[in-house]
């Protein structure tokens, strides 16, 4: 089945200029950018975006980390793609993911962890209606790049 997945691209990782690199690893991969956005997330999306987490003593740690600058967010699609992100993305805890994977790679924590990643078909539809609309998400189909490679005269 094609999914969607909302990726966020955490504010460490933007103060580490890792943006690049995260985008990267998607596009090698072959999951497709079918919306992209740089957001200073509020206070009402970050409550509902991390209401699993409302009651533990670190959310309002969380809440600040999660504010303290803009993130880049963006929505990817591919068969299966919840899942392959997750694998791409690694477990929570930094220091514990495979070396590969982008926590695994890049993050010794559990809280400045790089990026967020849907965790199944159920969030991910919430998540990418809580943070884009209809009109920021695109459905298209690969052209012919012929020209690119300087097929014609183009
Ligand atoms: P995410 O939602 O960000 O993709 O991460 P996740 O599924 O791997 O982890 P989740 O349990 O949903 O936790 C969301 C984010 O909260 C922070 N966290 N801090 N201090 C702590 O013990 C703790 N536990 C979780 C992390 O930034 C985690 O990614
Ligand atoms: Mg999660």
């Amino acid at each position: 089945m094609v999914e969607r997945s909302l990726i966020i691209v955490k504010p460490d990782a933007l103060q580490r200029n890792l943006l690049g690199e995260i985008i990267h690893r998607f596009e090698r991969k072959g999951l497709k950018i079918v919306g992209l956005k740089m957001v200073a997330i509020d206070d009402i999306k970050i409550v509902e975006h991390y209401s699993h987490h409302a009651d533990k003593p670190f959310f309002a740690d969380l809440k600040r980390f999660m504010q303290s600058s803009p993130v880049v967010m963006f929505v990817l699609e591919g068969f299966e793609a919840i899942d392959a992100i997750r694998l791409i993305v690694g477990p929570t805890k930094g220091r514990a993911a495979d070396a590969g994977s982008i926590r695994g790679d890049f993050a010794m924590s559990v809280q400045y962890n790089i990026i967020h990643a849907s965790d199944s078909a159920e969030s991910a539809k919430a998540e990418i209606a809580r943070f884009f609309s209809n009109n920021e998400l695109f459905a298209y189909n690969k052209i012919d790049v012929d020209y690119i490679y300087g097929a014609d005269e183009r």
